[in-house]
């Protein structure tokens, strides 16, 4: 009997949250996208009484996505994929800078429609002088995939992510794992993704809201992190690939620090420890 194929557009309004949480940095255009964005959020955060674990959050999506900045100024690829991209227009960014580029950005159909109203609404399209396209992609339709790699010029490319791997199941993660080593095996180039989470010690618990809990649960996120950093290597070294990079964070630049260091509890203030690994941004060459 053959299976109905999952529904993902049941994880598209976390990229809701997060670009409301983004708001509150200086990521290019995440300020003008945010304030474009109408009624709750799925996360149910509290933007009124923004305290210590909201800027925390800040810190960690402002963290992760500068994460992948740092490791795509390591390659001098022109042509630049993002899957799953929700919200961030960091392709436009970059677009705007560099008319040498070539970017495609893509994610789900109705992220993408919501997406392109956006940059209409905010005039965003006029600062383009690379190449810029936005384009559906569900990451698990192989053919699909290929078909948008193929409208690059014959080059190595760059393919990024960031915020999805914990959406998926192990053979999810294969098959994404296996279309991308087969692109970058033909066309040479990189995969830099800020998605290597580990699953939390036992008793370790943060503060949520009860939609966040159970919309996390729904998408089994716990399950679906590596068990180890070693566990996440064993993991994309037997798919064929090899880690040629770890971003390293650097938290005194990020523009939220002012606002954390506000909150900051006194016993955190004073430890010279730096914030708990969870995540790591790395860059695989396929081998
Ligand atoms: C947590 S959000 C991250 C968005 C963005 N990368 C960020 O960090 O702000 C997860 C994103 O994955 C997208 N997504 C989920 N399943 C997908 C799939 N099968 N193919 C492509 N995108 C998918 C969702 O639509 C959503 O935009």
């Amino acid at each position: 009997m053959s299976q109905e194929p999952r529904d993902f557009s049941s994880i598209s309004p976390s990229a809701k949250s997060l670009q409301m949480m983004k708001g509150y940095t200086n990521i290019p255009y995440a300020q003008q996208t945010a304030a474009l964005m109408q009624g709750t959020e799925i996360f149910d955060l509290n933007f009124e009484e923004k305290d210590f674990w909201f800027w925390i959050r800040v810190m960690h999506f402002e963290s992760r996505y500068w994460s992948i900045d740092q490791l795509m100024k390591l390659t001098d690829n022109k042509n630049i994929l993002e899957i799953s991209s929700g919200y961030s227009l960091r392709g436009l960014d970059l677009c705007a800078r560099d008319e040498s580029i070539h970017y495609i950005d893509t994610d789900l159909p109705e992220v993408v429609a919501m997406k392109e109203d956006m940059i209409t609404r905010l005039h965003l399209a006029k600062d383009i002088t690379g190449r810029f396209e936005l384009i559906p992609l569900n990451v698990i339709d192989g053919s699909a995939f290929k078909s948008v790699v193929d409208r690059f010029s014959d080059r190595p490319i760059t393919i990024v992510n960031e915020g999805l791997l914990m959406y998926l199941n192990t053979e999810e993660k294969i098959i994404v794992c296996k279309t991308i080593h087969s692109i970058l095996k033909q066309r040479g180039g990189c995969w830099i993704t800020a998605d290597i989470y580990v699953k939390r010690p036992g008793e370790v618990t943060l503060p949520q809201s009860k939609s966040e809990t159970a919309f996390l649960e729904q998408h089994k996120i716990e399950e679906n992190k590596f068990d180890s950093y070693e566990a996440a290597r064993d993991f994309f070294e037997n798919l064929g690939f090899e880690i040629e990079k770890e971003a390293v964070p650097n938290y005194q630049e990020l523009s939220v620090m002012p606002h954390l260091l506000k909150v900051l509890p006194e016993e955190v203030r004073n430890s010279k420890e730096p914030p708990p690994k969870i995540q790591a941004t790395w860059m695989l060459k396929a081998v």
